[in-house]
């Protein structure tokens, strides 16, 4: 859920709020994929389509759209709900593309496993 010390005076999320949520989604859905540790390398083009509130439930689904040799390319989608307002206020708000390299214990990339 989205609280108020999340929100901008006008009540909606922070866009770094926002982004910061979906690195850290992102980046667990690369490392599960890698089997490794990751980090984040660049941050795509992200649209926030439509404002989220303080009050909204949020749901982000990461998906592992490339897998290169040391890096991981990652769909991150931020879906919001209004709390109270059931699935058929559920809109895709936010979506962009986080790129992510699997790392060794000397934080250099390594290969991809699998
Ligand atoms: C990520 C990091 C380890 C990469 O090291 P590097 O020596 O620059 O890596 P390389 O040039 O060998 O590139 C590694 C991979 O990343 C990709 N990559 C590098 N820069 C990229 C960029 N700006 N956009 C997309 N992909 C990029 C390369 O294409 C390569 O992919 P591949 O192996 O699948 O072909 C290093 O830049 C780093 O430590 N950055 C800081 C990370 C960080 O602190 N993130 C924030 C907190 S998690």
């Amino acid at each position: 859920m989205v609280f108020p010390e999340d929100t901008n005076p006008l009540g909606n999320a922070f866009g770094g709020y926002v982004l910061g949520l979906m690195d850290k989604v992102g980046s667990y859905a690369a490392a599960r994929r890698a089997k490794k540790p990751v980090v984040t390398v660049a941050v795509g083009r992200v649209e926030f389509k439509v404002p989220i509130r303080s009050g909204d439930l949020l749901e982000i689904v990461a998906r592992v759209e490339h897998v290169g040799c040391t890096s991981l390319t990652v769909e991150v989608q931020v879906f919001k709900e209004r709390f109270g307002g059931g699935p058929e206020t559920r809109v895709l708000a936010t979506h962009g593309q986080l790129v992510y390299v699997a790392i060794d214990e000397e934080g250099r990339p390594t290969p991809v496993d699998g």
